[in-house]
């Protein structure tokens, strides 16, 4: 980061945007994260830039059960319909690590197709996206403050046909999409700061020389 933006990488939120890092689930502790805790970070980080006000994420924050299920699931999705030994040794791989999460939110878009709104402004249905992904960042940094590691997911096991209802996503697709699959819990995993390319290649700034 540019030695000008010094104080600005210094606060608090800096630190957490520059050190929040993706944490699989493999490298969580057995340790109960605070459940309560990201329930209110939930609260909080819908708090996002969000057109129209349609409130488009929903939230399922699964209990253990749950978690489990959905590992079995990915398990079965990744050893696939005509297994090999080496997929089912990849399934079998995905469905330990993901059953044995300490704690997993999925986290959708509910945006109605059949709208009137969203048939007079079919952006509506990307705008809702982005606000569901500032949400989802918003969620991951409050987090990262806790101390709670996290991985945001987009394995697809929303493809399999037991998904939604193991989740309890009432909506059909596509009115209901799967955003992130936010498994997260306490990791003393070491995160270093990601080396970014050059601020050049992405920025014009025409306030400086
Ligand atoms: C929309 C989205 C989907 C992602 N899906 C996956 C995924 O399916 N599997 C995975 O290993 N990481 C996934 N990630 C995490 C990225 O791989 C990760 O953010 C990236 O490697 C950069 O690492 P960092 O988060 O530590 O900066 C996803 C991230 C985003 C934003």
């Amino acid at each position: 980061m540019a030695e000008s933006s010094s104080s600005t990488s210094d606060s608090l939120l800096a630190r957490h945007i520059l050190h929040r890092r993706t944490i699989a689930p493999k490298n969580f502790k057995h340790e109960v994260p605070d459940h309560g805790f990201v329930a209110k970070a939930i609260d909080i980080a819908r708090n996002a830039p969000n057109h129209r006000r349609t409130e488009p994420c929903r939230f399922y924050l699964l209990d253990t059960a749950r978690i489990r299920e959905i590992g079995q699931l990915f398990g079965e999705l990744v050893c696939g319909a005509e297994p090999t030994n080496e997929s089912r040794a990849r399934g079998s791989k995905k469905k330990i690590e993901w059953a044995s999460s300490p704690g997993l939110l999925v986290v959708t878009q509910f945006t109605d197709r059949s709208s009137v709104l969203v048939q007079h402004n079919p952006e509506v249905v990307r705008e809702d996206y982005a606000t569901c992904c500032c949400i989802v960042q918003n969620i991951l940094l409050l987090l990262e403050e806790a101390n709670i590691s996290s991985k945001w997911s987009t394995g697809p096991v929303w493809k399999h046909p037991r998904f939604r209802e193991v989740v309890g996503i009432s909506h059909a697709p596509p009115n209901e999409e799967v955003v992130a699959l936010v498994f997260y819990g306490k990791s003393e995993f070491p995160k270093e700061v990601r080396q970014l390319s050059s601020l050049s290649r992405s920025l014009v700034n025409y306030l400086e020389d």
